[in-house]
This record gives C-alpha cells, structure tokens and sequence, in this order.
C-alpha cells in the first residue's frame, strides 16, 4: 500500500506555488460521490487566489516522496466570500470570530491511515497560533439525501469521523453554492450545511 511519508504546511502566498496541485487533486477526489463535482479551471484559478491573498490561511499537503497525494485547506471566515459568511451572521455569529475549515482531499490510495486526523490536527493548531481569538472552527458538507441513487454500495458518510472530532452539524446553517454535477449540462445549485466546534 502506498504511504504518506510527510505531511506539512504552507502559508498565506505560498498557495500560489501549490495552485495546480490543489485544483488536481480537487478535480479528481470530488468527482466522487457526495460531491460529484465536474471540475472547472477557472473556477479553481478564482478559488485559489482566496488563500493566496488571506495572511491566516494555511494548506496542509500530504506527500508521497515529492508527489502531492493530499490536501486541505483552512483561512479566516473573514477572507472568505459573502455566501460563506452569511450564515453565521444570520445566527449573530460575527465572521472575524471564525475560522472556517475548507476541503480535504486524499488520493483513495492513501485512505485510512490517518491523514484525514492529521488534517485537522494541523488546521486546528494554526487557528489556535494565529492568536486572532477565534470563538469558533467550521466547515460545510454538502446534504445529500440518503436514499439518493447515485450514492455508491457500501459508501460510509464522515458524520462519525466529524462528531469525534468534536463538531457538530447545524441544521439553521445552509449555504447554497452552484457546480456542475457530472452528468448535467448546467450548473445547479447545491446545498451545505455548516458544522462547527468551539475554538477556545
Ligand atoms: C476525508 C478524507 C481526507 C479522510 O482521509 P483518511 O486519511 O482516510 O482519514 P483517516 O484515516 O484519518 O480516518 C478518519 C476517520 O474516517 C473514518 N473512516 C475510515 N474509513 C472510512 C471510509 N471508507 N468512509 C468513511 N469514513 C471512514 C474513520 O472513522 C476514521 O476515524 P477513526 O480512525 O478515528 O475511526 C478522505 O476520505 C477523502 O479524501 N475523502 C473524499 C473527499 C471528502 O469527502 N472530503 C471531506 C469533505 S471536504
């Protein structure tokens, strides 16, 4: 079985040097279900420049060798676009007490030997040494119904692996974003729902 034998961090403008892995690996893990994602460059150009420009974001890359397997991405709610924020100003959350959680993307290969943990070990950590007093870390999932016929035999939804890690889902919280779903012609408009856990 192939291993991760390095996991690391990169910062604020070291993005832009990572932008091509980030967008291939994005690409081909959410081509899977639930995300079912018919990847966009220049939606993946845009997408980047948002860490690029955020001082407080960070990459965490697993690496096999100097091949990039893995990755996942994190930076201040506030350096995030309105969609993202709108949620929890609804709920009188300010976004400048955020820091918001974005993918995590691992090469099948590499699955189920704890990257997905050292993930969020390392996203939790820089939010915690940015010393920017954020209330809360959260990211969002896409909802899909559970008898959708699309879902995959034996497909195991994260909702375990997430509770452990101390979030919790937040029905009030949805943000609509559009994709093109393998399969369609248009884009359509997705739901998430936000999960969240105290950062202090
Ligand atoms: C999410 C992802 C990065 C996790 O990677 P991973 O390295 O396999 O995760 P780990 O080995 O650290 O396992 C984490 C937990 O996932 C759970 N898990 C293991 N295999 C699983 C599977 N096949 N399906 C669902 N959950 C599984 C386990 O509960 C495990 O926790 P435990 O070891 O404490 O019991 C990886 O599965 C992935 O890239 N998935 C596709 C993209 C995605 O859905 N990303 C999340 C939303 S952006």
């Amino acid at each position: 079985m192939p291993q991760v034998n390095q996991v690391k961090c990169v910062f604020g403008e070291e993005a832009a040097s990572h932008a091509a892995d980030l967008a291939r690996l994005r690409i081909a893990v959410f081509r899977e279900y639930p995300y079912l994602y018919d990847g966009d460059m220049a939606y993946e150009k845009y997408y980047i420049q948002q860490y690029v420009q955020s001082p407080g974001s960070v990459i965490v890359l697993a690496m096999d060798g100097d091949t990039i397997v893995g990755a996942s991405t994190a930076l201040p709610l506030a350096d995030e676009t309105q969609a993202f924020k709108q949620p929890f100003i609804e709920q009188g959350i300010a976004p400048a007490k955020v820091f918001y959680f974005g993918e995590s993307v691992l090469l099948p290969a590499y699955r189920g030997q704890g990257i997905g943990h050292r993930f969020f070990d390392q996203r939790e950590a820089h939010a915690r040494s940015l010393d920017q007093d954020f209330e809360y870390l959260a990211f969002a999932a896409v909802i899909r119904d559970a008898d959708d016929p699309r879902r995959p035999e034996g497909y195991r939804p994260h909702d375990v692996f997430w509770n452990k890690r101390g979030f919790t889902p937040e029905p009030e919280m949805i943000m609509q974003l559009p994709w093109k779903e393998i399969g369609n012609e248009q884009e359509t408009v997705q739901s998430l729902m936000f999960w969240l856990k105290s950062c202090t």
